[in-house]
């Protein structure tokens, strides 16, 4: 066999950082200044001259020989940088993703550099323990034990304080995993449901069906953790909200009456801190007494609200998520992270036992290796963010950066009520804005009159609004779809959906914002 020396000192010169690659360096920062060209003009994305992006992508072919660095490079800040989403543009009110601190740029290189592997401490070293004290300091946030309880747990290998995951939708799933197999534990001669199955496990314990419970806004990741934990989708009962958009406690007490009268098993009841949809709490309280009650496994999904404990002025929304048995939060949404920010954190520093996994070659019993809670295998330290913005930043700085997001969110529902253009279709609870634009002729009516057909004609008004805005580049909202009262009942409406975290979203950018849908709105009437 020969061996191709070009290509195996190529290949050498790529891992090496003994000098000679300093030219990487440039170059990479060339690529952040092809997009910051983009950012400087205020877009959002640079103009695609109307090409799909994905006609750039159809070759699979690899290609036999490599190519340099700088090509690749030059190829990156040609044809791909330039069109990335904006996310840190103050005009950018699409998504939940957004601006992130400078100081995370040398902290993402070490990471990266670094390379350590939290599945096991053989590969991670200092940084499990670093990544304890990390979810120890969220739990204390939110379950607020005693000193001497953290003191207890914060390092030892046989308690659980929490489990980081790359998301708010691992976080469900594992606290839905935990509430599933607590449920379902073993007794007598049944090993438990992790080992036997559904089936076994409601042959044993005598129960029709298993079902979680939670709001008609819950996040579709918790669909996902039904079908995924066997349960099926069908099996995630949706109660209705109320007014205010938190989930109604007579209808969730008729749902759980109802449950267990036809032989079906709550698994868990999930509570919702901050509703993708609009940003609405549900009434967290009221759900732990009734979970307490029904001998139910609480969740709350704080994955866009939890933050809200930093502020002393809001923190009250949360009242109640104390109780809960599980919690899941993203560091990635209103905490200003890079994505991978994501954390279950558990009450009761054993509870995780009913989904630990042991192997031969790591995770034994006694190893303290992470590993044996996470859904995921191989994970990075992206730990570390947090941990730094929790010291960087600290609790009165996120508690400032709530207090703006929500003033920001109540002033642009101001605008929108003082406009006749446009309808404001809920109040924003937090820093989530609903609501449409309404085209001229239909403006004289009061929009509870509006037929069913009116609402039509507004909603695909509305989706070309929004469409023509993100091809514009010029700013961004999301939509959704929100369902209204009207005359002839409820009806369901394409809603324009403003999120509202990003700390450098100035007043004028929201009216921005606001006047270029207009202005779309005008031109696309016109033609
Ligand atoms: C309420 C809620 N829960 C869970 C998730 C899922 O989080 P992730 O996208 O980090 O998996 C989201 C995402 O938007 C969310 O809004």
């Amino acid at each position: 066999m020969t061996v191709d020396h070009a290509a195996r000192d190529g290949f050498s010169a790529l891992f090496s950082s003994d000098g000679k690659d300093h030219h990487r360096e440039p170059l990479a920062t060339r690529l952040l200044h092809s997009f910051l060209n983009v950012c400087n003009e205020g877009r959002i994305h640079g103009e695609m001259d109307g090409r799909p992006a994905a006609s750039l992508f159809l070759k699979s072919d690899i290609g036999d020989a490599p190519i340099s660095f700088e090509n690749y490079i030059e190829y990156l800040a040609c044809e791909v940088v330039p069109y990335s989403i904006n996310l840190s543009s103050p005009r950018c009110l699409g998504h939940m993703t957004g601006v992130v601190p400078d100081f995370v740029r040398p902290l993402a290189d070490l990471v990266t550099r670094l390379n350590q592997n939290m599945v096991k401490r053989e590969a991670s070293g200092i940084f499990s323990a670093l990544e304890r004290q990390t979810i120890a300091m969220m739990h204390r946030t939110v379950f607020g034990h005693p000193e001497s309880f953290y003191n207890e747990h914060i390092q030892n290998p046989s308690s659980t304080l929490g489990v980081m995951t790359s998301g708010g939708t691992l976080a469900n799933l594992t606290g839905l995993w935990i509430a599933r197999n607590t449920s379902f534990a073993p007794s007598g001669s049944f090993t438990g449901i992790e080992n036997e199955g559904l089936p076994a496990a409601l042959r044993h314990y005598g129960w029709r069906d298993a079902v979680i419970v939670g709001s008609n806004l819950v996040h579709y990741s918790v669909d996902k953790a039904a079908g995924i934990l066997g349960l099926g989708v069908r099996n995630l009962i949706k109660v209705p909200v109320d007014r205010s958009n938190g989930i109604d406690l007579d209808a969730l007490r008729r749902c759980v009456r109802n449950c267990t009268e036809e032989g079906r098993k709550i698994i868990a009841i999930v509570g919702i801190a901050g509703t993708t949809d609009c940003g609405s709490v549900d009434p967290l309280d009221g759900i732990a007494s009734i979970a307490r009650e029904a001998g139910v496994h609480f969740h709350v999904d704080g994955a866009w609200c939890l933050p809200l404990l930093f502020s002393s002025r809001h923190c009250s929304k949360l009242a109640g998520v104390e109780k809960a048995d599980t919690v899941t939060f993203d560091g990635h949404k209103q905490l200003c992270l890079p994505s991978g920010s994501g954390m279950l954190l558990i009450r009761d520093p054993h509870a995780a036992r009913v989904i630990e996994k042991q192997t031969r070659y790591i995770l034994q019993e006694f190893s303290g290796d992470l590993g044996k809670h996470s859904i995921e295998g191989s994970r990075p330290a992206t730990a570390l963010f947090l941990h730094a913005a929790l010291r960087l930043i600290g609790r009165n700085g996120y508690g400032a950066l709530i207090d703006e997001s929500i003033f920001r969110a109540q002033f642009m529902a101001d605008l929108i009520r003082n406009r006749p253009d446009f309808q404001l279709l809920t109040e924003p609870e937090t820093n989530i804005v609903l609501y449409r634009y309404i085209p001229e002729r239909f403006r004289s009516a009061c929009t509870r009159d509006l037929t069913t057909a009116e609402n039509q004609s507004i909603s695909t008004c509305n989706e070309r609004i929004q469409q023509a805005q993100f091809r514009s580049g010029r700013s961004f909202v999301s939509r959704t779809q929100w369902d209204c009262a009207s005359e002839q009942g409820p009806v369901t409406v394409v809603a324009l959906r403003a999120v509202i975290a990003n700390p450098f979203t100035s007043q004028d950018d929201i009216r921005f914002v606001l006047e270029d849908q207009a202005r779309i709105a005008q031109e696309l009437a016109a033609v």
